[in-house]
C-alpha cells in the first residue's frame, strides 16, 4: 500500500457484536467480547499500516438505552481490555484518549480509564482514542458551554468565534479530522460519531460485523479510500 497516502486518522464505527453472537446462538456480551478481541488486531495492525491517529466508537450516549446487564457487561470488558493490553500498548509507544464523558462510568471502569490516560500520557506514537459515553451533540454542547462561559468572562469576543475555535473546545482537540471512517454491520449511518469532525470524511461501510474484521478487512477499507476523490468541495 502506499504509504504516502494512507489515512492519518481513520474512525471506526465497532458495529454488529450482537448480531455476530445471536447468529450464534449467543448472548450479545459474548459478540462484545468478540469484538474486544477484534480491536485488539486492528490497533495493532494500524501501527503496521502507518495510521497516525485511530479513533474507536465504543459507547454512545445513546447506548445506555440497551439492558443493565449488556451495558455492565461492556464496561467490564473495558476493564478486562485495559488490564490485558495496557503493557503491550505502552511498549508500542501507543498513546491512549478517552473522547466522552467517562466520569459517568461504573468505577472500575474509571480506574482502569484512568490507569490507561496515565500510563501512556506521554507517548509519541498512534493516537488511539476509544469514544465512550461519546456522542456528537453532546461534544457541541460541551463546546458551546466552554464558548459561552468564556465569553461571559470577557476572555473571548462572541465575533471572533470561528470554526477552530469550536472544534479546539471538542473533544478531538488538537487532532485532525477523521480522513476515514469505517462502519461495520452493514448500516449507513454516523449514529452520533464525530458530526462535526466528519464534514468530509470519506465514509466506507462493509457488511462484516465487527467481530469478523480483521486487519484483511481493515486493508480493503483502506484501499477503497485511496480510490476516493477528495475534493473538500472544490474542483479537480
Ligand atoms: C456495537 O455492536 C457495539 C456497541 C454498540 C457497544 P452492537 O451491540 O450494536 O451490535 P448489533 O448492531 O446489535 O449487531
Ligand atoms: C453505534 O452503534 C455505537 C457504537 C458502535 C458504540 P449502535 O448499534 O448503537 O447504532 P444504531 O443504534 O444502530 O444507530
Ligand atoms: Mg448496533
Amino acid at each position: 500500500m502506499d504509504r504516502e497516502r494512507i489515512p492519518q486518522h481513520v474512525a471506526i464505527v465497532m458495529d454488529g457484536n450482537g448480531r455476530w453472537a445471536k447468529k450464534r446462538g449467543q448472548i450479545r456480551v459474548m459478540g462484545h467480547n468478540a469484538g474486544m478481541q477484534a480491536l485488539k488486531e486492528i490497533v495493532k495492525h494500524s501501527d503496521v499500516l502507518g495510521v497516525k491517529y485511530l479513533t474507536v466508537y465504543a459507547f454512545s450516549t445513546e447506548n445506555w438505552k440497551r439492558p443493565k446487564d449488556e451495558v455492565s457487561g461492556i464496561f467490564k470488558l473495558l476493564v478486562k481490555y485495559v488490564a490485558q493490553e495496557i503493557e503491550e500498548l505502552d511498549a508500542n509507544n501507543v498513546n491512549v484518549r478517552i473522547l466522552g464523558d467517562w466520569s459517568m462510568l461504573p468505577k472500575d471502569a474509571r480506574s482502569a480509564v484512568t490507569r490507561a490516560l496515565e500510563t501512556t500520557k506521554d507517548n509519541t506514537g498512534l493516537v488511539f482514542s476509544i469514544a465512550l459515553n461519546y456522542g456528537g451533540r453532546a461534544d457541541i454542547v460541551m463546546a458551546a458551554r466552554k464558548l459561552a462561559r468564556e465569553a461571559a468572562a470577557g476572555e473571548i469576543d462572541p465575533e471572533d468565534i470561528n470554526e477552530d475555535s469550536v472544534s479546539e473546545r471538542l473533544y478531538t482537540s488538537g487532532m485532525p479530522d477523521p480522513d476515514l471512517i469505517i462502519r461495520t454491520g452493514g448500516e449507513y449511518r454516523l449514529s452520533n460519531f464525530l458530526i462535526w469532525q466528519a464534514a468530509y470524511s470519506e465514509l466506507v461501510v462493509t457488511d462484516v460485523l465487527w467481530p469478523d474484521f480483521t486487519p484483511e478487512e481493515y486493508e480493503k477499507a483502506i484501499e477503497e479510500f485511496l480510490k476516493r476523490d477528495r475534493r473538500f468541495g472544490g474542483v479537480k
